[in-house]
């Protein structure tokens, strides 16, 4: 599966390195971000921007000192105002971890709580990093489908997929990269599976600060059934547009927060000190910090127009900050084939659906990045022209 393994002629490679993703993506954009395509397949944020009090802040804590290793849990300051933001609050002390991205929380989580052999439910397509924190720990995935273009899991799928070795599930809401919210209804209805089978609910909510048309949007950290029994990842990257600040967290329990933090000092050791102080900072000077920016859906619905009028079918977006488009109604060709020519041929890079499943799936699809600059779409409008004209 993985290119790496299959590259190490020396058997350097630990078995686990065989689980992990594949990359692909990285793999398809190859030459062509050099060369000047417009890059709509990953999701580093362009727009929104960074905000220049916390940027203002951090070249402060820097100067003043701040160099040095924090509390292994994270600065305390920056703790509180995560905890704060959650409905009801959290407990700083004992249920806030800091950690270098919601990367890294992915991982101390997995293997903090779940064992080599086990099995971890995840729904699919997903983000690739699932698949490789799951390998990390010695674990199995195992895809439960969700189908477009409403991107819900079939009731009797999901139950089957309960099985005596299954230990977690992963969720992912707003999802990358279908943009589904689960409703309260899946929330209860993942509740209730998994309090009967004890199975802990490892909750990546990247995106939570992108939902769209008054959708209503829950955190497994406001459902009573689900708080306790499971972690909750955040991460500022997406919502604040510092995704190489390395800024995420984790909300559990005290007697789950005690076992992350075990994890998260032996993988991470701690935070970044003058990037911690530079959120808090910020957070205490703007009341609306973690209230979501509201310029996402008007990105949104521009990228659908773009690709639309380009002749994609484009699939309706909950919430985060992807388009899914179809491309039959455009080619024969599969996704990744599709992509390449995209990028090759019209200079816009965007995601084969082929990166977002463990086996087949994607073949049809294409993920669209669309937190981006609105005036970036203009040139994305007028290169997808000039390549539909070229036949
Ligand atoms: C669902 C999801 N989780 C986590 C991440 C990574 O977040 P971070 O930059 O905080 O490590 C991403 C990045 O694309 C993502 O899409």
């Amino acid at each position: 599966m993985s290119g790496t393994a299959s590259s190490d002629q020396r058997g350097l490679a630990a078995a686990r390195i065989s689980g992990l993703a594949p990359g692909k993506l990285f793999g398809l954009l190859g030459d062509n971000r050099r060369r000047g395509a417009l890059d709509l397949a990953v999701g580093t944020p362009s727009a929104p921007t960074t905000s220049p009090v916390a940027i203002e802040a951090a070249c402060e804590a820097i100067r003043a000192g701040a160099n040095q290793y924090d509390h292994p849990a994270g600065n305390l300051a920056i703790r509180r105002s995560i905890a704060a933001s959650f409905v009801p609050a959290a407990d700083p002390e004992t249920e806030i971890t800091v950690t270098l991205g919601a990367t890294e929380g992915l991982a101390v989580a997995l293997l903090a709580l779940v064992d080599p052999g086990d099995e971890v439910i995840v729904l699919e397509p997903c983000y690739e990093n699932f698949v490789s924190a799951i390998a990390l720990a010695g674990a199995r995935p195992r895809p439960v489908p969700t189908r477009a273009p409403e991107w819900r899991y079939d009731h009797a799928q999901l139950r089957a997929a309960f099985t005596s070795r299954t230990r977690a599930i992963i969720l992912n809401s707003p999802a990358n990269p279908s943009g589904h919210v689960l409703s309260s209804g899946e929330l209860a209805e993942i509740a209730e599976l998994c309090e009967k089978r004890n199975v802990t609910v490892i909750s990546d909510e990247a995106y939570a600060a992108y939902v769209f048309d008054g959708i209503s949007y829950a955190s497994i950290a406001d459902v009573p059934a689900l708080r306790d029994r499971g972690v909750v990842i955040g991460t500022l990257s997406k919502s604040h547009a510092v995704s190489g600040w390395r800024v995420g967290f984790l909300r559990a329990a005290p007697e789950i927060t005690r076992l992350l933090r075990q994890v998260h000092v032996a993988v991470g050791g701690a935070g970044v000190t003058p990037l911690q102080i530079a959120v808090a900072r910020a957070a205490e000077s703007d009341p609306s910090f973690w209230q979501p920016a509201d310029t996402l859906a008007a990105q949104r619905d521009l990228a659908t127009k773009v690709f639309g009028e380009a002749g994609y079918r484009c699939l309706p977006t909950e919430g985060g900050c992807y388009l899914m488009i179809d491309i039959r109604t455009v080619t024969r060709e599969d996704s990744e084939t599709h992509a390449r020519r995209l990028a090759e041929q019209a200079g816009v890079l965007t995601a084969p659906g082929t990166c977002f499943f463990t086996g087949k799936g994607g073949e049809n699809l294409l993920r669209v990045a669309f937190n981006r600059p609105v005036g970036l779409f203009d040139e994305v409008r007028r290169r997808l022209t000039a390549f539909s004209l070229s036949g």
